[in-house]
């Protein structure tokens, strides 16, 4: 439960919000799993964010992957399963208008989220820093591949045999490093970061939030509760970002209106 919203106060905030990103000429975004959760996602530590009573940190290891791969697989497809019947939300839709009125060039969005929700919703620069479930590597061979469909529990590569491991960045792995350093560009360059849907716990993800600050931007969260990132934020917006980031956009919009 989150505290009864002041509307007068909300939308005085949202104005805020909306000189910041009109003020700024190139524009950043980073998004967890909050963003995805109107789609019907759960995220990572909300109430749901158990899965058959283990935590996240317990199954998304490489170490986990050697001790149990079939409790891995299971837990990675049951995730692969849902995005099969999950569509973007509002909040992807409106970061799509936001990429679209800032333009190509002066715009990243910079993701966490492995459900590809951002690419079908239609955004173009999207950073995925942890990976993408719909992507399968060997870890034998190394090549990688897109495999949305239902695979074993023990998946084995067709090449040389050596089981398969979703492309997703594990704890204790490091980010992609062509992909990290596109974020750390984009948040360096930009004069405004929005940040909506994430804990800002997990690193090096949220170090890019104290970064974009560092450069001088200015810094929105969007969030429904107050995280790590609240600190360093100019402007925190409390509620659903599938209600927050439209009513946001159409505030810069020419026409105040979203595109359909
Ligand atoms: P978390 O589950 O840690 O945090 C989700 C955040 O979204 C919380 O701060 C919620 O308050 C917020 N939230 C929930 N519903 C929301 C909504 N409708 N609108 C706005 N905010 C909402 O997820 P992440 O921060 O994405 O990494 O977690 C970061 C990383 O930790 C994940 O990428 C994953 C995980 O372990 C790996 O697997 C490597």
């Amino acid at each position: 439960m989150h505290p009864p919203v002041d509307e007068h106060a909300l939308d005085e905030l949202l104005e805020h919000a909306a000189d910041a990103l009109r003020a700024a000429g190139c524009v950043a975004v980073l998004t967890g799993a909050g963003v995805s959760a109107e789609s019907g996602l759960p995220t990572f530590r909300g109430a749901d964010g158990l899965w058959e009573g283990h935590r996240v940190e317990e199954v998304a290891t490489p170490f986990a992957f050697e001790r149990d791969p079939t409790l891995v697989w299971r837990f990675y497809n049951a995730r692969r399963a849902s995005l099969r019947s999950v569509r973007p939300n509002p909040g992807h839709h409106a970061l799509v208008a936001l990429e679209e009125h800032v333009g190509r060039g002066h715009f990243a969005l910079i993701t966490q989220n492995v459900d590809g929700l951002h690419r079908s919703a239609g955004s173009r620069h999207v950073l995925e820093l942890h990976g993408s479930l719909a992507r399968i590597r060997c870890t034998g061979c190394g090549q990688v591949e897109e495999r949305g469909d239902a695979l074993d529990d023990l998946p084995r590569c067709l090449e040389c045999n050596a089981l398969l491991r979703p492309d997703v960045v594990w704890f204790y792995e490091a980010l992609p490093e062509v992909v990290w350093q596109e974020a750390e560009d984009a948040v360096c360059r930009c004069q405004c970061l929005l940040v909506a849907g994430t804990s800002a716990i997990v690193h090096p993800a949220a170090g890019l939030i104290a970064t974009a600050r560092a450069g001088g931007a200015r810094v929105i969260e969007v969030n429904l509760a107050t995280t790590e990132a609240s600190r360093l934020a100019d402007v925190c917006l409390r509620g659903p970002s599938g209600e927050l980031l439209p009513r946001l956009l159409k505030k810069i919009l020419p026409e105040g209106r979203l595109p359909v």
